[in-house]
């Protein structure tokens, strides 16, 4: 299919030489072209340039779309999810309302371990289909690859099981899906006495079927207070290495758990939450290629503070933005919100906002070559807004929504 955009107000993150990832001072620049063309072609973005120097003939498109007063922007990236879960948790929204902590509600059996049971319960067709519900429904605000993870199976075929589904998932999903096993994702109830007997269920059980089956982009661990340690976390991210598996994991969110180190020690590709970041965080993290990300929605939610995302980019590090889509801490997909809330609570400009949920989110999913900005070449994942005055209108108007047309892969959808 051959797609003609014209008369585009603004096409938003529109860089002919994107770099893999913007850190510091960078992130506040997003190149655009006003008043504007873009044609797609075989799924790529084929061509972009400004009105007034031409444009090519529109009898060789299947499709010409008048963006008048609209924006264009690259397809957000969500580099870190849980979509794939069986149920719901407002129960436990209410006993926090109540005055619970998320930590008191894990300690009491709930929270992830509440999800684990009944992910175990719930068949692999029906996980399927909840989870193509959500991706459809994270399509239509504008997301066009995403990163899911296991972690709610805790047992070797409730692991395996949500793996299958993910895989299920890219393979009938049009969006750009790339798979995390999180089997450290809490400890199940009857391993409490002995941990390293459900760390070896991981190390020797899972992670060679996950491997040969090829279930599995990344290898995740919760490394925070009352869930697993730093040792326990790195022990784990080596035995995923030897797989093959990159490490991106979980780091602190609920204390300095020392997350952030051992997640750079062994390269992670990113480490997410970081709601307690320091300076001797920002330190590591400036001396490795591993990319900060934050899920500014989890403290909205959870009522947790918000990680130091000014500091952190005045300090010269990258910054991805995501939704942490789950049933406990995050029960939204909206990447636009996630924006709203690092303009509004962490102060990130809308530009580094754009680019943090755009190349830097790409890189945090090892796509930035292929995703996150308007690039000849790159896939043609974007969606078309209605008329709207600026790219700020995006963040600023949060809760509306604002896309009107959504291309994934080139194709309409
Ligand atoms: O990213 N922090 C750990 N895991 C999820 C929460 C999962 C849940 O509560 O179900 C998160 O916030
Ligand atoms: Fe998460």
């Amino acid at each position: 299919m051959k797609i003609l955009i014209e008369n585009i107000k603004t096409i938003v993150g529109a860089n002919p030489r994107p770099q893999e990832k913007l850190s510091g001072k960078e992130m506040s620049t997003l190149p655009c072209i006003h008043n504007a063309w873009l044609s797609t072609e075989n799924g790529l973005i084929s061509g972009m340039g400004e009105m007034k120097d031409g444009l090519p003939a529109k009898a060789g498109f299947d499709k010409v779309i008048d963006a008048s007063g609209k924006f264009v922007f690259p397809s957000w990236c969500d580099s870190h999810t849980h979509i794939v879960y069986a149920g719901s948790r407002e129960g436990e929204f209410v006993d926090r309302i109540k005055g619970l902590s998320y930590e008191e509600i894990a300690r009491n059996g709930g929270g992830i371990l509440n999800s684990a049971e009944r992910l175990n319960k719930t068949s692999e067709d029906e996980l399927f289909d909840s989870a193509m519900h959500r991706l459809n429904e994270i399509t239509s605000y504008g997301t066009g690859a995403v990163e899911i993870k296991s972690g709610y199976g805790l047992s070797v075929e409730g692991e395996l099981k949500m793996l299958r589904v993910i895989k299920k998932l890219k393979a009938h999903s049009p969006l750009t899906i790339k798979a995390n096993f999180l089997g450290a994702h809490a400890m199940p109830t009857k391993y409490k006495q002995n941990r390293q007997e459900y760390i070896d269920l991981i190390i020797n059980e899972m992670l060679p079927v996950i491997a040969k089956e090829k279930l599995a982009d990344y290898c995740d661990v919760f490394c925070d207070r009352g869930f697993y340690t730093v040792e326990e976390t790195d022990a784990i991210l080596q035995a995923g290495l030897k797989y093959g598996l990159q490490p991106k994991i979980h780091a602190n969110e609920l204390d300095y758990s020392g997350g952030i180190q051992v997640g750079v020690k062994n390269n992670a590709l990113s480490v997410d939450h970081l709601e307690f970041t320091g300076d001797a965080e920002i330190d590591c993290l400036l001396k490795s290629k591993t990319m900060p990300t934050l899920l500014p929605s989890t403290a909205f939610f959870l009522g947790l503070h918000y990680p130091p995302a000014r500091k952190m980019i005045d300090a010269s590090l990258p910054i991805a933005l995501a939704t942490d889509y789950n049933p406990g801490s995050s029960p939204s997909g909206k990447m636009a919100f996630i924006l709203s809330l690092a303009c509004v609570k962490m102060k990130m400009l809308p530009e580094e906002a754009i680019n943090a949920a755009t190349v830097n989110s790409a890189y945090a999913m090892g796509l930035s070559k292929t995703h996150g900005t308007i690039t000849v070449g790159k896939k043609a994942n974007l969606f078309i807004t209605q008329p709207i005055p600026s790219y700020s209108f995006i963040p600023y108007s949060f809760g509306s929504d604002l896309i009107e047309t959504t291309i994934i892969n080139g194709k309409l959808v």
